[in-house]
C-alpha cells in the first residue's frame, strides 16, 4: 500500500522536462529529486522503478551540467557541491548513459560527459580552513564535507581519489574540529553550535576517510580485536561521545517523538532521518571490499560488522539497522536498483 502512495505521489511530482519538483507543480530541483530516487530506492520493486522518466532524467541531467565540471540545482539555478553528490548519485542508482546531450551547456568537441570535470570541481570547493565549501572559495561546511567526499567515492575507489584531488590530512584535521566536548555531538562549521544533522553529514564522513586509508590487498585490521591495556580502538571520532549526543540529546522526549537539532527545538523529519543516519554509521565498521581495479564504489560492495567494545554506551535493543556509507541508505536497496536498470537494455 505504501509502495502504490508514493508511486503515486512521484508520478504527481515528476515533470516531463525531467526530475522531480518538490510538490505536484513545483520546478525540478536536484535535491528534491535525489531525495524522491531515494525513496523510491528504499520502497524497492518494478512500479517504484519504472515511475521514474529516465530519458527525461538524463536529458534534464545534460541540461544542468556545467563547463566547470558541475551541476546547477535546478535549470539557472545555483551550482553547488550537493548538486555534485546529488547528480553523482541519481546517476549511478538509475544507470544513466554518461554521454551528453548535445545541447548540453557542457557540451563540447572533445566529448565531455556528465562526469568530467566533476571531481575537479569538487576538489575546487576545499578552503584554507581544509574543510569543503559549498562552492570554490566560500566557507568550509560539514554538510558540503560529506557531498564531496560521497560524490568523489562514486567516481572511483577512495583511497585513490581522495588523496588526488584533496588535501586529505587537512580535510581531516578540519573535520576532528568539528566534535566538541563536553557535548560529543558534531557541529556545522567553525565557532557554530552542535547539532544532531551532523551526526550524519560530519559523521559519515569518517567511514569514508577510513576507506581511503584503505589498503585493498591487505585485510583491514578487525577494529573489535584491538583491545587488552590499550584504550579501545574506535576510528577516527569519539563514537562514544557521539552517541551519548544522540541518545541523551537527541531524542524528543515528548508526546512527539522523534530525534531533533538539541534540546530546545522540536523534532522535524529532516532531524529524525539524519541524526538516526548518523547514530547507524557509529554503531557499525564499514570495510569496503574491492579489487584493486575496480572503479566506481557504486558498484562495490562495503562490509559491515557491528562495532561491540566493553564501554559500549547504548543497550542492543537500541542498535539500529547498517546504511550504505556513500547513499545512507540500506546497501541492498542500492545494489538491487542498479541491478535493475543494469539488466535493462536502452531507456
Ligand atoms: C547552514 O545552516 C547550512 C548550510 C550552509 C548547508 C546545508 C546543506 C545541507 C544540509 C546539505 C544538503 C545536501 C543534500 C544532498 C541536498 P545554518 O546556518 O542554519 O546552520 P549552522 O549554524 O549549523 O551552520
Ligand atoms: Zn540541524
Amino acid at each position: 500500500m505504501y509502495r502504490n502512495d508514493l508511486v503515486e505521489t512521484a508520478r504527481s511530482m515528476q515533470n516531463d522536462a525531467g526530475g522531480f519538483g518538490g510538490g505536484f507543480g513545483q520546478t525540478s530541483h536536484l535535491a528534491t529529486t535525489y531525495a524522491m530516487v531515494l525513496a523510491l530506492t528504499i520502497v524497492g520493486g518494478e512500479s517504484a522503478y519504472q515511475v521514474i522518466d529516465r530519458r527525461a532524467m538524463w536529458k534534464w541531467l545534460s541540461a544542468l551540467k556545467q563547463p566547470d565540471g558541475g551541476f546547477q540545482m535546478s535549470l539557472g539555478g545555483e551550482v553547488d557541491v550537493r548538486g555534485a553528490y546529488c547528480a553523482a548519485v541519481i546517476i549511478t542508482l538509475l544507470n544513466l548513459p554518461l554521454d551528453l546531450s548535445p545541447d548540453s551547456p557542457a557540451w563540447a568537441s572533445d566529448n565531455p560527459n556528465l562526469f568530467t570535470g566533476l571531481a575537479d570541481y569538487v576538489g575546487r570547493c576545499q578552503t584554507f580552513e581544509g574543510g569543503i565549501s559549498g562552492k570554490p572559495d566560500a566557507e568550509a561546511h560539514g554538510a558540503y564535507a560529506f557531498c564531496a567526499l560521497a560524490c568523489l567515492a562514486i567516481l572511483d575507489a577512495p583511497y585513490r581519489i581522495f588523496p588526488r584531488y584533496l588535501d586529505v590530512p587537512r580535510l581531516i584535521s578540519w573535520l576532528s574540529s568539528r566534535q566538541y566536548a563536553p557535548e560529543g555531538g558534531f557541529c556545522g562549521r567553525t565557532n557554530k553550535l552542535v547539532d544532531g544533522c551532523y551526526s550524519h553529514w560530519v559523521g559519515a564522513c569518517w567511514p569514508l576517510i577510513e576507506a581511503s586509508m584503505q589498503c585493498f590487498s591487505g585485510p583491514m585490521p578487525d577494529l573489535n580485536s584491538i583491545s587488552g591495556s590499550e584504550p579501545i580502538y574506535q576510528g577516527l571520532y569519539d563514537r562514544e561521545g557521539l552517541i551519548r549526543y544522540i541518545l541523551s540529546c537527541g531524542q524528543d522526549h515528548s508526546a512527539r517523538g522523534g530525534m531533533r537539532d538539541k534540546p530546545g527545538p522540536s523534532s522535524d523529519a529532516y532531524h529524525t532521518c539524519y541524526v538516526l543516519s548518523g547514530l547507524s554509521s557509529a554503531q557499525y565498521n564499514a570495510r569496503l571490499v574491492a579489487s584493486d581495479d575496480a572503479t566506481m564504489t557504486a558498484r562495490t560492495h562495503w562490509d559491515v560488522s557491528p562495532l561491540v567494545n566493553d564501554i559500549q554506551v547504548f543497550d542492543e535493543d537500541d542498535r539500529i539497522n547498517p546504511i550504505d556509507p556513500v547513499y545512507a541508505i540500506p546497501q541492498s536497496r542500492r545494489e538491487d536498483i542498479i541491478a535493475f536498470f543494469t539488466a535493462k537494455q536502452g531507456f
